[in-house]
């Protein structure tokens, strides 16, 4: 082909092929039957974060039954399970309702423009060396929440100067041998809590978890295969939707047990973990959080994995800040040394909403982080775009679904009254004192606070509050409540 792009049309264009990508597919095809879309993608696979990161034990620390989709129910038993084993369920899934057959693989979307006088967007595609050009009435962002190519670097003294391997766990080479080497891990998030147990399986030689500050650790018990509860003896897809209802709720519950009750919450699982970990590993301070129960995501573990890990004696943990890295290994505040042939920074990632696509409107740059999110998930002033951001104090699925299916409602809606765009807007009162739209106080949320939108403390600009209430909003809320509908024929 010349330098002609090819041009491309379609009612919606769903950018990233990850947990919410897919789910967006199926809402748009079973609520808008007659509308066509197509998925883009940059990787050459579905699976989006459960793709790219390949770190040993990757898992989720959600259960599947609410991380799966609600219209293809997780029917294996363990709750909890494996990166790899969350790829090929995304990936059947597609296949099984033909949304396979709308993604586009290896295409990267690189800006994003809306024009006013065609009432539609247009969006620069990079396909293996091709640009080309797409245009959508409504495009919707499947792009998680950070930064795929530069993870969050976190300032280490020294680690220049070390002369062992430091590994990300965003870019885990698969090639890493770490048998019988000496590993620090400096972090004590999920990431850090996942690879403790999953590399003292796989033959390192000692690993020592090196914490700034503590977190909560809570085992989950995994169901064995054949065990059986109540429900089982119930036809298959009832007993299905009650495992379903029960991982939406008693997480809830636990959640705000925790927040109505940080000491006992604190208390309860700190006692717990105590009750896992062999002797000589004492709870205070490694087990100790500075902070109250779900102020920081929760870290789960299947069956106490972490904490059993500590009975084999290649693992430890230290609380301590680091002086410096040195060639060799790392020297602590107290004045401690660790000796290090691999260092493995799981500092957490870099926030990050709509892929970090340039999007204008008009020719105007749209500033991200300036804009307030219309019901979690679209920006003000910014015409027919959704924005996929689920939930980080439950499984991200049950916020990423409801957002899809507010966004098929609302392009609906859309259909129905002829109207060809969707502005949120928001008044100056409605915008003062805006608020972190995340649930999270945790160091990454923390270090992104001036990356994300706001949202605000009224109507339809509040932060995402439970499933119930999202929910209904989903089916019921009013869609013109801070929006403005317009209809250009053109
Ligand atoms: C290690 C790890 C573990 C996690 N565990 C859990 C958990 O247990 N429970 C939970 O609820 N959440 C968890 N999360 C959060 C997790 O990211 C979300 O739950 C979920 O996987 C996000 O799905 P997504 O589809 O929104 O985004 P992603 O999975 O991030 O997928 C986004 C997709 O968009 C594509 N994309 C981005 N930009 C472009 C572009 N410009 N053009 C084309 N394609 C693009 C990417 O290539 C990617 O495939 C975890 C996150 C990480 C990093
Ligand atoms: C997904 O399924 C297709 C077949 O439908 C297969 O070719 C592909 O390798 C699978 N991808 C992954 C990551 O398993
Ligand atoms: C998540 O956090 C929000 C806001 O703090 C809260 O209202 C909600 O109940 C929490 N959801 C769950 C499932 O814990
Ligand atoms: C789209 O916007 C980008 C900046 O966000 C700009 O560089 C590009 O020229 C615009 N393209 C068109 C066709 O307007
Ligand atoms: C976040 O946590 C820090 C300490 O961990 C605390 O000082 C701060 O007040 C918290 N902020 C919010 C908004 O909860």
């Amino acid at each position: 082909m010349d330098d002609q792009k090819s041009e491309h049309h379609y009612d919606i264009v769903v950018v990233g092929a990850g947990i919410s990508g897919i789910n967006a597919g199926y809402r748009i095809q079973t609520t808008l039957p007659t509308s066509t879309y197509t998925i883009l993608e940059n990787r050459d696979n579905v699976g989006g974060t459960w793709d790219l990161f390949k770190y040993p034990g990757i898992r989720s620390d959600s259960d599947l039954h609410t991380f799966g989709f609600e219209f293809n129910p997780w029917k294996k038993p363990n709750p909890i399970a494996t990166g790899e084993s969350i790829v090929d369920y995304i990936n059947a899934t597609a296949k099984k309702f033909g949304i396979d057959e709308k993604i586009q693989f290896r295409h990267k979307v690189v800006s994003a423009n809306w024009s006013s006088d065609a009432q539609r967007w247009r969006l620069e595609v990079e396909n293996e060396g091709i640009r080309k050009v797409y245009h959508a009435k409504f495009v919707i962002m499947g792009t998680g929440y950070y930064n795929y190519e530069k993870p969050l670097e976190a300032r280490i003294p020294g680690i220049e100067r070390f002369k062992g391997q430091t590994v990300h766990p965003q870019f885990w080479p698969q090639d890493l041998d770490f048998k019988g080497k000496k590993m620090v891990i400096i972090g004590s998030g999920a990431t850090a809590i996942t690879i403790l147990p999953a590399v003292v399986d796989n033959g390192v030689g000692k690993v020592t978890m090196l914490q700034r500050s503590p977190s909560y650790v809570m085992s989950v018990p995994q169901k064995k295969p054949g065990e059986k509860n109540w429900y089982d003896y119930l036809p298959r897809w009832i007993a299905l939707r009650i495992v379903r209802i029960q991982f939406i709720l008693v997480p809830w519950l636990l959640y705000l047990f925790c927040r109505k009750y940080p000491i006992q919450a604190a208390n309860f699982i700190r006692k717990a973990a105590k009750k896992q970990l062999p002797k000589d590993i004492p709870i205070d301070p490694h087990f100790k959080p500075a902070y109250k129960p779900w102020d920081q995501r929760l870290c789960l573990c299947p069956d106490g994995d972490f904490f059993k890990a500590f009975e084999s004696g290649r693992a430890e943990i230290v609380t301590d800040t680091i002086s410096t890295v040195t060639e060799d290994g790392i020297e602590l505040s107290s004045g401690e040394r660790l000796d290090a042939d691999i260092i493995v920074t799981a500092t957490g990632l870099s926030l990050q909403i709509c892929g970090g696509i340039p999007i204008t409107v008009d020719n105007e740059p749209v500033d991200v982080p300036n804009r307030f999110l219309w019901r979690a998930t679209m920006l003000s002033g910014v015409p027919n775009l959704g924005v996929i951001i689920g939930y980080v104090n439950a499984s991200w699925t049950l916020g990423a679904d409801t957002a899809s299916r507010l966004l098929t409602r609302l392009y609906k809606f859309m259909q129905d009254n002829q109207y060809t765009s969707a502005v949120p807007r928001i008044t100056e009162e409605e915008a003062k004192d805006p608020q972190v739209p995340l649930a999270l106080n945790s160091t990454y949320v923390n270090a992104a606070r001036n990356l994300l939108p706001h949202a605000g403390r009224s109507g339809p600009w509040l932060p995402r509050d439970n499933y119930f209430r999202d929910s209904w909003n989903a089916g019921r809320a009013d869609l013109r409540e801070g929006m403005m509908f317009g209809r250009v024929s053109t």
